[in-house]
């Protein structure tokens, strides 16, 4: 195999720049027609990608938009949780819908998330009352723990029937201990449990592969390779508001470490964000609007989230936040989506510091409690009243929305790279000298 230089390797990760929601899907959809393989590298089924396509509406949670490309490889990397049970559903409505999953590969390093998981989660948000979390249920963080605590189960053994079982019976007494004398729960019968499993045995078995193998040749190949970020980088388990995070690394460093790829091999960044700012769940949120325009962006953007349906908290961007996500992430572009949303807001308001205790400060506070007490400081910009969903050039957008634009990315330091107008594919701009022109069909000349 030969040496591979740096600036052949064909990398974009693509990660979310605020709290989740920022239209990943989209972009990574957007994107994937011409890449080989689409990676995922944390999370599980607490992301939901809403990807639409003409008529078709993909809801995924799993499973990288990529799929929807027959040529596509998909790989579930080794920093991921699956639910096997919640995987398999996904699968066959895919294939229900004409969708070849084929093209899928499991990483044998990746952590199942069990039953017994989403019980712990429900169990444990009830019991902090007031002061819960507002997890998305899906049993992330339990799953995350089983994984540090070293009584997970992985992947790899979804190949073996016989080695899956042994493995229940080793950990679930325990789980059952926790949940019974700590929560008052029944617990789970091992039998049932088995017989419940098997079936995504049998389909899922076969998916599952040495993917950092897998992946490390492609490299070699040259292929294109997309990293397909899941939430964002404020509900990264260091640097996101903890502890109103998810269990996982969400920057674009976790890219290397949840796919077994060397550093290197992230040289560029894509940070997703909207032209407003929404978040999911509880913890402190500066710039969301309570009165009216809050209730807009929510009602224009459809802020209901996709895994959850629950209605989602709107606000105004804060360029501390995504100066903040640029620097954790070390992003080399921005996406900047949902700008149409704005369409027919009267002005809108972009916070460029904030003021906390008396004093302005423009880096983001590194303890929670202080960030409680930052009030954003905006510019405010004049709104425009034009549908944008037809336009297909950065030159056509109105005056005011190019001068919005310009402010967030000279507030960000991050250049934009695409925007998007609205949910369809084509609904896409790809800016002049971009980062992303050898992903997208798409020149502007
Ligand atoms: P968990 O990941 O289910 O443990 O939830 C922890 C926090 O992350 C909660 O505030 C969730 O609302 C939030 N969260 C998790 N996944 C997503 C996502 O995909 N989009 C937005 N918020 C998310």
């Amino acid at each position: 195999m030969g040496v591979k230089q740096l600036d052949q390797v064909n990398s974009l990760v693509i990660v979310g720049a605020q709290w989740g929601d920022e239209g990943k899907g989209k972009v990574i959809d957007f994107l994937s027609s011409k890449a080989d393989l689409v990676v995922r590298f944390q999370g599980g089924d607490n992301a939901g990608h809403t990807v639409v396509y003409g008529a078709n509406v993909f809801k995924l949670h799993h499973v990288p938009s990529g799929i929807l490309n027959p040529e596509t490889l998909c790989l579930l990397g080794n920093g991921m949780v699956i639910n096997p049970l919640v995987l398999v559903r996904e699968l066959d409505e895919l294939e229900k819908r004409g969708i070849d999953t084929s093209n899928l590969r499991i990483s044998a390093k990746a952590h199942l998330i069990m039953a017994y998981h989403q019980a712990l989660d429900e169990a444990n948000e009830v019991m902090l009352a007031e002061k819960k979390i507002g997890t998305t249920g899906r049993g992330i963080g339990p799953a995350y723990a089983d994984k540090v605590l070293r009584r997970g189960i992985r992947a790899g053994e979804l190949v073996d029937f016989g080695s899956f079982g042994e493995r229940l019976n080793e950990v679930l007494p325990l789980h059952n201990r926790i949940l019974k004398d700590i929560y008052g729960h029944p617990g789970f019968n091992l039998k049932e449990m088995n017989a419940l499993y098997r079936p995504a045995l049998n389909r899922l078995g076969p998916l599952v592969t040495d993917t950092t193998r897998l992946l490390a040749e492609k490299m070699a190949e040259g292929k294109k390779i997309l990293f397909e970020g899941a939430q964002g980088a404020l509900l990264d388990i260091d640097h996101g508001t903890y502890p109103y995070v998810t269990s996982s690394s969400t920057v674009a460093a976790a890219a290397a470490s949840g796919t077994g790829l060397g550093p290197a091999g992230v040289t560029r960044v894509l940070g997703v964000l909207k032209a407003y700012t929404t978040r999911v769940g509880e913890g402190p949120f500066p710039t969301e609007d309570l009165a009216e325009a809050g209730d807009q962006l929510r009602e224009r953007g459809s802020e209901f989230g996709t895994t959850t349906g629950r209605s989602r908290r709107c606000g105004w961007f804060d360029a501390v936040i995504a100066r903040y996500a640029a620097r954790i992430n070390g992003l080399t572009g921005l996406a900047v989506t949902k700008l149409d949303v704005l369409s027919g807001m009267e002005v809108i308001n972009l916070a460029v510091k904030y003021s906390c205790n008396g004093r302005e400060i423009e880096y983001f506070p590194e303890r929670i409690r202080d960030l409680s007490q930052c009030e954003p400081v905006y510019r405010t910009f004049p709104g425009w009243d034009e549908d944008l969903s037809m336009v297909r050039c950065y030159e056509d957008l109105p005056e005011a929305a190019k001068h919005f634009l310009e402010a967030l990315e000279d507030s960000v330091g991050v250049k934009i790279d695409l925007i998007s107008i609205g949910p369809d594919r084509s609904q896409t701009i790809v800016c002049k000298n971009s980062q992303i022109e050898i992903w997208s069909n798409c020149r502007q000349e």
